[in-house]
C-alpha cells in the first residue's frame, strides 16, 4: 500500500515536470495490412472508442506532399466520423466516413466556417480493400490519402504536415448515419463530439509504404 502510493506520487511528479511532450499516439502494427500506424483511441462516449490509425512513407523530403494511409475503426453505432488533418475543423482536409453495408463510403470536404463543409477535390482516396470491412460490432475502413497531408491553410499558407515529427489533428463525431450511405456526396448532419490530439508521424513511417498500399488494394 505504502509502495504504491510512492510509485503514484513519484509518477506524477515526472509527468509535472519532464519537459519533453511525448505525442498522444502510440506505434501499432497491423497484422492485417502489415501497415506500422501512428495510433490513437478517441474517446467518443464516456467508455467507448474510435480508434484513428495514420501510416505514412519514410523518406520523404521536407516541405513536398506525401501520401498517408488512414485506418479508422468505429464501433456500429457512429454514424459518421471525420478527421481533420490540420486539427481543427476549418482551412484543412476533413476525411469523413461511415458505413455502407459491409464497406465503407469515404467523403473528401473541406470547410472555411463552421458550416457544413463542400467537397474537396484537393484530396483523393482509394479504399484498400483488405483493411476495410463491417463485422457485428465495427465498421472499418482503411484508405490511401492523396492530398492530407499538404493543403491550404488559413491565410493562404501552404502547409505541409511534418513527416517525422508531432502533428496535430482532429476528429468528429456524429451519431445520426448519412441520409445517402453509397453517395460520398450525402448530406451529414452536426456532430456531437469533437476533439484534438498530436500523432508522431516519426512512428508511422513506413519503408514499404508503396508495396503495402499495393498488396492491400
Ligand atoms: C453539418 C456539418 C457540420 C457543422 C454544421 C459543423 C459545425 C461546427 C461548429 C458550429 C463548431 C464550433 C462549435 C462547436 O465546437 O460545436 C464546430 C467545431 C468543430 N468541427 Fe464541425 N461541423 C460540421 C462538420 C464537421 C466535420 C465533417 C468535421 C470533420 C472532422 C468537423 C470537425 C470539427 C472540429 C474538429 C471542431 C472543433 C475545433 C474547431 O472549432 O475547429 N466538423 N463544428
Ligand atoms: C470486428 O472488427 C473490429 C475492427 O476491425 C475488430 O477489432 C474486432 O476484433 C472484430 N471482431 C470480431 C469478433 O471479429
Ligand atoms: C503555395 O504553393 C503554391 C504551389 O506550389 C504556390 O504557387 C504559392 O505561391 C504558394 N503560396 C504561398 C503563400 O507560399
Amino acid at each position: 500500500m505504502y509502495f504504491n502510493l510512492g510509485a503514484a506520487c513519484t509518477a506524477t511528479l515526472l509527468a509535472i515536470v519532464s519537459p519533453v511532450h511525448a505525442a498522444d499516439s502510440v506505434a501499432y502494427k497491423d497484422p492485417e495490412t502489415g501497415f506500422t500506424f501512428a495510433q490513437f483511441n478517441a474517446q467518443y462516449v464516456i467508455g467507448k472508442y474510435i480508434t484513428y490509425r495514420i501510416a505514412t512513407p519514410s523518406n520523404v523530403a521536407a516541405g513536398t506532399p506525401y501520401d498517408a494511409v488512414v485506418q479508422v475503426a468505429a464501433p456500429v453505432d457512429v454514424g459518421w466520423t471525420g478527421l481533420a488533418w490540420g486539427g481543427y475543423m476549418t482551412y484543412n482536409p476533413l476525411t469523413v466516413a461511415w458505413q455502407n453495408g459491409n464497406s465503407a463510403t469515404v467523403s473528401s470536404r473541406y470547410a472555411t466556417a463552421h458550416q457544413a463543409p463542400s467537397i474537396y477535390n484537393g484530396a483523393s482516396y482509394t479504399l484498400l480493400k483488405k483493411g476495410t470491412h463491417v463485422n457485428s460490432t465495427y465498421w472499418q475502413y482503411t484508405a490511401k490519402c492523396t492530398g492530407c497531408t499538404a493543403f491550404t491553410g488559413s491565410g493562404n499558407r501552404n502547409v505541409t504536415l511534418n513527416p517525422t515529427g508531432e502533428n496535430r489533428v482532429a476528429f468528429a463525431y456524429s451519431r445520426s448515419k448519412p441520409s445517402n450511405p453509397s453517395s460520398s456526396g450525402s448530406a451529414i448532419s452536426v456532430h456531437d463530439v469533437t476533439a484534438s490530439w498530436t500523432v508522431d508521424f516519426g512512428s508511422a513511417a513506413n519503408a514499404n509504404f508503396a508495396e503495402l498500399v499495393q498488396k492491400n488494394a
